[in-house]
């Protein structure tokens, strides 16, 4: 049986994601918007080829609640998330501050209301565990530039690393956009970005530029919101996840997904690409271009496709000079298995890897939900997870932006009632010098010898590479 993964979703973008990603999941596995099952007969829904178990669990014969609890220091995304699903989501797992006034952008707020109340979300937690029988781990939804989910995000990531740390913790976190109005977002991510880096296992980042610059494209709309870019961020979750709730013989959990592309603990961050989204996915998607398995896996390359592209940083022309050091696409619809041998060899010649890596892209064949017969469900269609030095621009400019506010001390007073920087502002330097680490670490990887430098001094942490699929 494959695990059971328990969604964390935490500030207003968390939640807005949680909101696009549980309909998708619904409409997947036949279950209607209050949670009831749209196949009556419990013969035919003992047969179902799927498995909701993995993210809904049963409360009666015939209905799913998600095995989710929702955070937020404020009301609105959670009502709205509640008034947009009514009655699916379980009351005893929603958590809303009790003073109802949001982080206001400050990550020690966020972080310092986490550890107050950090008993009353762990009760939430385990009560929601007793209802599972093999706990895989948790997915954590989040922006890093916010309050709420970028600190109390914090400090449920290292809450979880500590008090479960043989589960997996997975990431989906939202980078902001280069226009933001938010002075002290710099701070904020890179505060986040330590947690990331210590406390988790896989993160697969998105960037508000390249989703906004990607949602104009498949909704034909040059004002494109927030709720589109979401759209893009649940249909990437669901493919993730296909193989999981979708069982075959290949990659029936997350950890066998991420052990295969994630070689070392601190190269964790993956960079998602999708295409075509077809209307299955994206029931509002415009003339989306239909495509063959060759050209699906060869445009998932295009940066066009990608989610954190970091298009519209200084550095950009930095990162098209990247090297991947391992990928793994999920295909679905009528794939051609002839088609993607020829496609992978190609990418293969094509893509630049990193010196000392397999050159390997890793293939699974996912399967369409037979609940979502209208749309495109023939259409191929493709995700992409890169782990790959492309990602090294963005956190260098990350980076550069803190630097510039912190070397004039500019807002910091936001920042020194909270706890951790009660004896100053050393928490700040740490966490930049941690993200500095990364960085260094992804810059090591184009030599020969990283393997030797770094993986090899230590061993035991690694995750080893399982190679499961097809692979060229
Ligand atoms: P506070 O409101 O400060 O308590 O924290 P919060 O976690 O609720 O903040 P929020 O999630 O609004 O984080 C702000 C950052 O997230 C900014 O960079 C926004 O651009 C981005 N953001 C907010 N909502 C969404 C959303 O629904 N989708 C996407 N993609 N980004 C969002
Ligand atoms: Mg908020």
């Amino acid at each position: 049986m494959t695990g059971e993964v328990l969604t964390l979703q935490v500030g207003h973008c968390g939640n807005q994601m949680g909101k696009h990603f549980w309909s998708k999941i619904l409409n997947e596995h036949g279950i209607n918007k209050d949670g009831s099952s749209k196949i009556d007969n419990e013969d035919l829904a003992s047969a179902r080829e799927d498995d909701p178990s993995v993210f809904l669990r049963q409360i009666e014969t015939n209905k799913y609640t998600p095995r989710a609890i929702l955070f937020d220091m404020e009301p609105s995304s959670i009502n709205d998330t509640q008034n947009t699903l009514p009655g699916l989501f379980d009351e005893r797992n929603v958590w809303i501050s009790k003073d109802s006034l949001g982080a206001g952008n400050v990550w020690a707020d966020g972080y310092d209301y986490g550890t107050q109340h950090i008993e009353e979300m762990i009760n939430m937690i385990d009560k929601e565990l007793d209802s599972t029988d093999n706990f895989e781990g948790f997915q954590l939804l989040h922006s890093v530039a916010g309050g709420t989910g970028s600190g109390l995000g914090s400090q449920l990531l290292e809450m979880l690393s500590d008090r479960y740390y043989k589960k997996l913790t997975t990431t989906y976190s939202v980078f902001p956009s280069t226009e933001s109005d938010v002075v002290v977002q710099p701070y904020n991510t890179i505060l986040t970005l330590r947690r990331l880096i210590e406390n988790s296992d896989a993160c697969i980042v998105f960037d508000n530029n390249s989703l906004m610059n990607l949602s104009s494209c498949v909704f034909r709309n040059s004002n494109t919101s927030f709720n589109d870019a979401n759209q893009l961020i649940a249909s990437v979750m669901s493919a993730t996840t296909n193989s999981l709730r979708f069982p075959s013989y290949m990659y029936s959990s997350l950890s066998s997904i991420f052990s295969t592309i994630i070689p070392s603990p601190n190269l964790h961050f993956l960079v998602p690409s999708f295409t075509p989204f077809t209307t299955d996915f994206i029931p509002e998607a415009k003339n989306f271009k239909r495509k063959n398995s060759y050209d699906v896996i060869l445009d998932l390359f295009d940066s066009k496709n990608s989610m954190f592209s970091g298009a519209q940083t200084p550095l950009f022309f930095e990162q098209q000079q990247a090297s991947y050091i391992a990928v793994w696409d999920s295909l679905q619809g009528n794939v051609d298995q002839s088609e993607c041998m020829r496609a992978l060899l190609k990418a293969q010649q094509r893509v630049n890897y990193v010196p000392w890596g397999s050159k390997t892209i890793n293939l699974n064949i996912g399967k369409k939900s037979q609940y979502n017969k209208g749309g495109n469900s023939d259409c191929v269609t493709g995700l992409m997870l890169a782990n790959s030095t492309g990602i090294k621009p963005i956190f260098t400019q990350t980076c550069k932006n803190f630097d510039a506010l912190f070397k004039r001390n500019a807002f910091v007073t936001k920042f020194e009632n909270g706890k951790l920087f009660e004896d100053g502002f050393d928490e700040f330097k740490i966490s930049r010098e941690i993200v500095e680490d990364v960085i260094q670490e992804y810059t090591l990887c184009d030599n020969t010898s990283y393997l030797d430098d770094i993986l090899l001094g230590d061993e035991d942490d690694m995750m080893v590479g399982i190679h499961e699929g097809m692979q060229i």
